[in-house]
């Protein structure tokens, strides 16, 4: 047996493979493209293993997918393969568009004619998750109660619309031809290995580097900050007991504004920092022009997936914040790797103004 993990050299995918393999020996497939976001070094502990087997392939590329399904018979396939970044959306819609809704049918459809062919007890066992965002369901007002499982879709980014119709084509699958699938919509995960164009890695960078730490509008969005480990446990769990056909919810009951986020990882980096280091990275903040379609607030209400299957997150947001400031900190070496070459044309595109 064995299960195979797309965009699984990306932030979240890696975390989970790591995490799987702390938990189990079962084997994981892992394929990735390696795009801009993907990193092999993610992976640099898992060299050796026997169990984790990598291969460089495209989703959307149906020959290497029929081909990668067909050979290693996967008990499951978790979908984390995607354009991930909200302002590159913005900036070019197009390989979100390919990637995360042409990629996702073709994989849908690869695994539609895999399960086909299996006996009756390994297709009722077979799972499809597809891991999606809280951002489908478009943004929330300050007294709005927090998304569940049936909130309405209402997508405002480019991003956000490309996973709504992933998420709506996973379960057509599910409805139309039976296949097994399950959609989470997960709030912002934050945590080791994430790439620095996000937020949280990208003003730990910018503390460390002396650079603007850029905000922008008024800075009082509101986000629901998931720990990745927390994320990686749910997915685990419903991997074993999640109900085909449904959607699950999952966040980290950690609502915060942006700016305060951003205060407290400037005072967490500056508490770290030698007394000779000593500084005030809240002096780097720089108010910027406003993301287009900027939504206000997204909040969670994880009842279903605590209530069904027992799954709380276990990091606050202070303890989560100082593990991924501290990870930073001891992993200069992975950040000047990433920080390099394309990304430094992303920040000069995004922030040039
Ligand atoms: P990421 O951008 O860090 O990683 C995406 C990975 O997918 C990369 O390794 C990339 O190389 C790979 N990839 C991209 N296009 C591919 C293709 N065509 N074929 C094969 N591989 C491809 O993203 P992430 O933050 O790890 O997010 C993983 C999933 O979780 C995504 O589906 C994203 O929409 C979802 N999600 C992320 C967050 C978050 O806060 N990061 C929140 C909610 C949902
Ligand atoms: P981000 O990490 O890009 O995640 P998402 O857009 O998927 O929520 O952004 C988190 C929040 O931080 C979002 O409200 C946009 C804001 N933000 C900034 O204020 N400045 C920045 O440079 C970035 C990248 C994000």
């Amino acid at each position: 047996m064995a299960i195979m993990v797309t965009g699984g050299a990306g932030f979240i995918g890696s975390n989970f493979v790591l995490d799987w393999f702390k938990e189990t020996d079962e084997p994981v497939i892992n394929v990735d493209k390696l795009t801009y976001a993907g990193n092999l070094h993610n992976l640099d502990s898992l060299l050796n293993h026997p169990g984790h087997q990598f291969l460089q392939a495209d989703i959307c590329n149906r020959e290497e997918m029929r081909e990668i399904v067909g050979s290693y018979r996967p008990r499951a396939i978790l979908n984390f393969a995607a354009e991930s970044h909200v302002d590159r959306s913005i900036a070019d819609p197009r390989d979100f568009i390919e990637t995360n809704i042409c990629g996702l049918f073709t994989l849908l459809d690869i695994a539609r004619d895999y399960w086909d062919t299996l006996p009756e007890d390994r297709k009722k066992s077979f799972r499809f998750v597809q891991i999606s965002t809280d951002e489908v369901f478009g943004s929330l007002a300050q007294t709005d109660t927090p998304f569940v499982e049936g909130s309405n879709y209402a997508p405002n980014s480019p991003y956000s619309a490309s996973k709504a119709s992933a998420d709506f084509l996973a379960r057509a699958y599910n409805r139309t031809y039976g296949l097994p699938t399950i959609v989470t919509n997960c709030s912002n995960n934050y945590g080791p290995y994430q790439f620095p164009e996000k937020l949280i890695p990208l003003v730990i960078h910018n503390c460390l580097n002396r650079l603007p730490i850029p905000i922008y509008g008024d800075g009082r969005q509101i986000r629901d900050w998931l720990y990745v480990g927390d994320h990686c446990a749910a997915l685990r769990l419903l991997l074993e007991k999640g109900i085909a056909g449904e959607n699950y919810v999952i966040g980290g009951r950690n609502e915060v504004r942006n700016i305060d986020m951003v205060r407290t990882i400037c005072r967490l980096v500056d508490s770290r920092l030698t007394p000779s280091a000593l500084r005030r990275s809240e002096e780097l903040i720089t108010f910027v022009a406003d993301r287009p379609g900027h939504d206000t607030r997204y909040a969670i209400d994880g009842t279903k997936i605590e209530t069904s299957l027992g799954w709380m997150p276990q990091e606050t947001i202070e303890t989560g914040l100082a593990r991924t400031v501290d990870w930073y900190l001891s992993n200069s070496p992975w950040v000047t790797k990433v920080t390099s070459g394309d990304y430094r044309d992303w920040v000069e595109h995004q922030y040039a103004s």
